[in-house]
């Protein structure tokens, strides 16, 4: 169903999700659906939310925690059963520990309907805050005409709004910085192409996509001055989780001594990850690497391998920037000094 998109909570003029007034319907913009349609679907029962998760109508570590949290104040509308439809909303997407710190802290909220949507739209908030702080704090390292290179899409659409990654070109973009952006196109579901470049365009910003096996060439060619991407968990060693392809371009920037970076908010960190190899990988339909755009471009009945994410060792990472401040370079050290001494 199309409906008029609602004002949304990130002050941008989309939004990924948005709980509407009343509390008993979610609306969200299908990303499966862009750039070609914009449209806005309206979900009533946690059930829908955690398909809408599934099938990636949803998507980025960020939003989907939002998304989940909006799921448990339909659940409650509803009547459901609170435990069981968290336990089917976590059991959407197993990498990004968003989803599941949403969901946990949605547990520690009163039961009724009200306070799950004033914790749910809190969530929400918070997240577009932490969002501009982490933006403002990475935009710093980013130089005045700098060219920045992105993987998948970790801009508004993946988050309450504003962006990680894409917050920190926004930011560089609002403290007067001339700025290019890059976009890989993000085999196989093409994030980066579809997502990262309608986001971008729809803000006017300069913005390329190229195949992912361009950026080699274009690092060798000097076309990039820093790679900026977001993370679905970041493990207490600075172990990164993101979007399969991801550790292909952090191998790429250290051979070509280009600064690699990565944006999350604290939602993101895991502590209680040892490190790369404990982060669950999630894997997905052979249908994505063998059709493109719904046309097959590879053999029925081939075999497929299709990891969701890879995790890029902290060592290729210069500084992770979260909204309480950088950690440069990741490791439990500096994670942990971010940790409020309460926790
Ligand atoms: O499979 P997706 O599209 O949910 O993967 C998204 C990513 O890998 C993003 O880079 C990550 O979630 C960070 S979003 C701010």
């Amino acid at each position: 169903m199309s409906v008029p998109h609602p004002a949304p909570l990130s002050e941008a003029s989309y939004s990924a999700v948005e709980l509407l007034p009343g509390d008993d319907e979610v609306v969200l913009l299908d990303q499966r659906r862009l750039p070609a349609v914009e449209e806005y679907v309206r979900l009533r029962t946690s059930a829908q939310v955690a398909q809408a998760i599934a099938t990636l109508a949803i998507r980025g570590a960020p939003a989907i925690g939002i998304a989940a949290a909006y799921g448990l104040v339909l659940a409650a509308a509803r009547g459901e059963d609170l435990a069981e439809a968290s336990a089917r909303l976590r059991a959407t997407r197993p990498t990004a520990v968003n989803l599941a710190w949403a969901l946990e802290r949605m547990a520690r909220a009163p039961g009724d309907r009200a306070a799950l949507a004033a914790e749910a739209r809190a969530i929400h908030r918070e997240d577009v805050e932490a969002c501009r702080a982490m933006g403002r704090i990475g935009a710093a390292h980013v130089p005045d005409g700098a060219t920045v290179l992105t993987h998948c899409n970790a801009g508004a659409l993946a988050t309450g709004g504003y962006g990680t990654a894409l917050g920190v070109v926004r930011a560089a973009r609002e403290s007067g910085k001339r700025v290019r952006v890059v976009a890989d196109e993000t085999r196989p579901v093409l994030q980066g192409a579809r997502l990262t470049a309608w986001e971008l365009q729809r803000d006017g910003f300069d913005v390329t996509v190229i195949t992912d096996s361009m950026v080699a060439q274009l690092m060798r060619r000097r076309g990039v001055d820093l790679v900026v991407v977001g993370a679905d968990r970041i493990a207490r060693s600075g172990d990164v989780a993101n979007k399969i392809g991801t550790y292909g371009v952090a191998c790429l920037a250290a051979v070509h001594e280009v600064p690699f970076y990565v944006a999350a908010p604290w939602s993101t960190v895991d502590l209680a990850c040892p490190d790369g190899d404990a982060i669950p990988i999630e894997r997905r339909s052979a249908d994505e690497v063998t059709q493109l755009g719904g046309v097959r471009v590879a053999p029925e009945g081939v075999s497929v391998d299709n990891p969701a994410f890879d995790v890029t060792p902290a060592r290729l990472i210069r500084a992770v920037f979260t909204e309480r401040g950088e950690a440069a370079p990741p490791g439990e050290r500096t994670l942990q000094a971010l940790q409020p001494r309460s926790c």
